[in-house]
């Protein structure tokens, strides 16, 4: 393929992602941004893979069987990924886009086959550098935040005693030994720095993502596929890959600007989260965390639970985490059309960080086919809930929980929620006392105008989906 022919591949492949991108942005067009996104990264592999940089049948093949491997595991690891894994998955991946970075600074440094001189060589080294730093930085932050969310490694934040100078510490050291790598000649030598500073910057990731607490990890793994965005841009510098650049640049500018946005969902200063110590193990009981228990709860029965729904005329649902848990959509969707049909109005409420993933809960609705138009976001159902006669909160926790804005001594004191208490009743359903992903009590359950329907979501829905119809 003539270089002429990649450039313009090159130039289709941007414009795919930016499309890719501006699809996602919508649930109604997220799968067409799926296809653009596809589309691209097939014209950006078989331009670059045929292109003038690949020489030799043999290299083709190599690469050829690589990608073989490496997809393989890839789909494998998409099938058999359960929704809630999602995350983890993500995390995993990031590692692998940091390892990538360090391994091509590396084998960048040590190809004698370059010339460069000067001004080119210095800036080449600095591309090298950088690449390596970013990219273990990566690597090891997204092993450790892929540990964190699969519960392999405790949620609890460490937080060691002078550990700002420490990150301080390990900075002066990079940049020192930055300035060492670029006034070496001898490659042998250079490789001490080098070196050197991937240790540091390994060890900078695995401190910076250990100190951060469970409940601000969806803000991390967001950072992280920042880091990892830059880390295939610094990539494409060091291959000369213009289209790595660009696609580095997008994947680190769209995941800084959702770092931002979950964190204004979350009520939390960005600097605050990356400097730590937020959030406990996650998923403890609630008794376990607080002092003494706020009241008695009101138990409901699934029948009682249909009677109220059905004489409803405004209800409002408010999925979470454990509706993903219990695969409970579709029957959700069976109660939503049964109710609409009776000439109820029932509308969703998402919130921004319900679940464990961005979009989670859109994902789940759009898979059972629930209507755009009465899925809301939070900002714009916020207010109906003194209108509405009933509150269904499916598997949510944290996202309702009125200590955020009454308490504010609670670790999730400021984080914007659903203000379901306002409805004339609330019905929480879930299987136990058990706390949410903060790992907080929820003074919600003992509120008087709220009603716990205790259980498995899905086995619940079902048996309201009887009553409901029977
Ligand atoms: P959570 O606060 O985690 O609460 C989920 C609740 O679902 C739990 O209290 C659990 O109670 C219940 N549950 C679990 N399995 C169930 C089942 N089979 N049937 C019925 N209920 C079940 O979830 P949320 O309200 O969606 O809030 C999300 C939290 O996760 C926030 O703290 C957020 O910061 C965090 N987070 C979000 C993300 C993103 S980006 N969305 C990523 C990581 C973390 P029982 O055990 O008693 O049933």
């Amino acid at each position: 393929m003539s270089v002429g022919l990649v450039t313009i591949s090159y130039i289709v492949a941007t414009i795919l992602f930016i499309k890719s991108l501006g699809g996602l942005s919508n649930p109604e067009s997220s799968r067409q941004g799926n296809y653009f996104g596809i589309a691209g990264m097939a014209i950006a592999i078989l331009a670059t893979v045929f292109g003038p940089q690949v020489i030799g049948t043999g290299s083709v093949i190599t690469i050829m069987i690589c990608m073989a491997v490496g997809g393989s595991v890839g789909i494998y690891a998409a099938v058999k990924v359960k929704m809630t894994e999602m995350p983890e998955l993500v995390a995993l991946m990031h590692s692998l886009v940091g390892l990538a970075a360090v391994l091509v600074g590396y084998a960048t440094y040590i190809d004698t086959n370059t010339s460069f001189v000067g001004a080119e060589k210095t800036i080449h080294e600095v591309e090298i550098f950088v690449g390596v730093l970013i990219g273990a930085v990566t690597f090891s932050g997204s092993l450790i935040a892929f540990g964190k969310l699969a519960g392999k490694i405790s949620g609890k934040p460490l937080l060691l005693p002078a550990r700002h100078f420490l990150n301080l510490a390990l900075l002066v050291g990079s940049i020192v030994l930055g300035k060492w790598f670029l006034n070496v000649e001898d490659i042998n030598v250079g490789l001490i720095p080098l070196m050197s500073m991937t240790v540091l910057a390994l060890l900078f990731g695995i401190h910076m993502v250990m100190a951060i607490g469970g409940a601000d990890m969806p803000v991390v793994v967001s950072m992280l596929n920042s880091y990892s965005g830059w880390a295939a841009a610094a990539t494409g510098f060091m291959l000369s890959n213009d289209l790595l650049i660009v696609t580095g640049a997008l994947v680190g500018s769209s995941g800084a600007i959702l770092s931002y946005i979950m964190c204004r969902a979350m009520n939390r200063h960005f600097l605050s989260v990356i400097a730590g110590g937020f959030g406990t193990e996650g998923g403890t009981p609630a008794a376990a965390g607080s002092a003494e228990p706020l009241g008695e709860v009101q138990p409901i029965s699934a029948a009682d639970t249909a009677e109220l729904l059905k004489e409803a005329r405004h209800v409002i649902i408010v999925p979470g985490y454990g509706m993903a848990v219990a695969q409970a959509q579709h029957t959700v969707f069976e109660i939503t059309k049964v109710l609409r049909d009776q000439g109820i109005e029932v509308r969703f409420g998402i919130h921004p960080v319900a679940g464990r993933m961005p979009g989670h809960m859109n994902v789940l609705l759009a898979e059972a086919r629930v209507p755009y138009d009465i899925v809301m976001e939070m900002d714009e159902i916020n207010e109906d809930f003194p209108n509405t006669d009933v509150a269904m909160i499916i598997g949510a926790n944290d996202i309702v929980n009125p200590a955020a804005q009454d308490d504010p001594n609670s670790p999730i004191a400021g984080m914007p929620v659903l203000e379901v208490w306002k409805a004339k009743t609330s019905i929480v359903m879930k299987r136990s006392m058990a706390s949410g992903y903060a790992g907080v009590d929820n003074p919600l359950f003992y509120k008087d105008n709220n009603r716990m329907l205790f259980g498995d979501a899905k086995k619940m829905l079902e048996e309201v989906l009887g009553h409901l119809k029977g």
